[in-house]
């Protein structure tokens, strides 16, 4: 487990020349294209969306396993999109489907996936940093960095 993050790691360090690259995964040397830089995520299709897209530094997120966020990822397989057939694919709230009678689980809907995936890592290592300066006093430069937690932070225009 360890060795194969390490060598992912590795990959990443020599052959992050470019944008996007290829890595060979497995005895069967499967190809697949990871985007090292900032991927647009907009509401899927039938959404009229009431905030703009979200601007995410993929790799800024690396020191992370792969599988910390593509969870369903099996290291030989493609990496599916969030929103996949019966994975986060529900546009409408559950409140809003029931009203429609349709019956879904708050992790289907896109948002919901999103938002917590997102908002509750950075939330907890602000509140881990916090918990550090109120034990430890004020250390400025040697705290975790975090991510946003405001709503124009991460949906830059209303
Ligand atoms: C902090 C969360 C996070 C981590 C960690 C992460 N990713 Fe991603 N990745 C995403 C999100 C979000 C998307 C966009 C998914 C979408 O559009 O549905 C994405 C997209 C991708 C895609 C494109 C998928 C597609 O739909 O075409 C690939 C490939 C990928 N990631 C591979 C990796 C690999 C390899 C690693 C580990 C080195 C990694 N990711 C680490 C969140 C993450
Ligand atoms: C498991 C934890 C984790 C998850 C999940 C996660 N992030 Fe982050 N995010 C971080 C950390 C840690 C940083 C700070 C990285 C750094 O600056 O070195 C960060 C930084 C960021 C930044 C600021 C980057 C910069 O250069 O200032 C943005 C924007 C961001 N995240 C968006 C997102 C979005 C959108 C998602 C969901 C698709 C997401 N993050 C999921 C941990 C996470
Ligand atoms: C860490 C980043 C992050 C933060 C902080 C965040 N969001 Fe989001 N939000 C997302 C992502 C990613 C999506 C899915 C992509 C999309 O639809 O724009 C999303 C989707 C949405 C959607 C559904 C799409 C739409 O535009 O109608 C709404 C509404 C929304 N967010 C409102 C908010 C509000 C209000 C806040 C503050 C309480 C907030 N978000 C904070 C990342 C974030």
């Amino acid at each position: 487990m360890l060795n194969r993050r390490m060598g992912f790691v590795m990959l990443i360090v020599i052959a992050a020349t470019g944008f996007g690259l290829n890595i060979a995964i497995g005895s069967e040397a499967e190809e697949m294209t990871v985007p090292l830089g900032e991927i647009i995520i907009g509401p899927p299709e039938g959404v009229e969306p009431k905030r703009s897209p979200v601007s995410f530094p993929h790799g800024v997120h690396f020191d992370y396993a792969c599988n910390q966020c593509h969870h369903m990822w099996e290291y030989d397989t493609e990496v599916q999109s969030c929103s996949t057939e019966g994975c986060h694919d529900a546009i409408l709230s559950p409140i809003k489907a029931a009203a429609e009678g349709e019956e879904i689980e708050a992790y289907q809907y896109y948002k919901t996936a999103y938002h917590i995936m997102c908002i509750s890592c950075h939330k907890e290592i602000k509140a881990n940093n916090a918990e550090l300066e109120r034990t430890l006093g004020k250390l400025p430069d040697q705290l975790p960095a975090t991510g946003p937690t405001g709503c124009i932070e991460c949906h830059p225009k209303e």
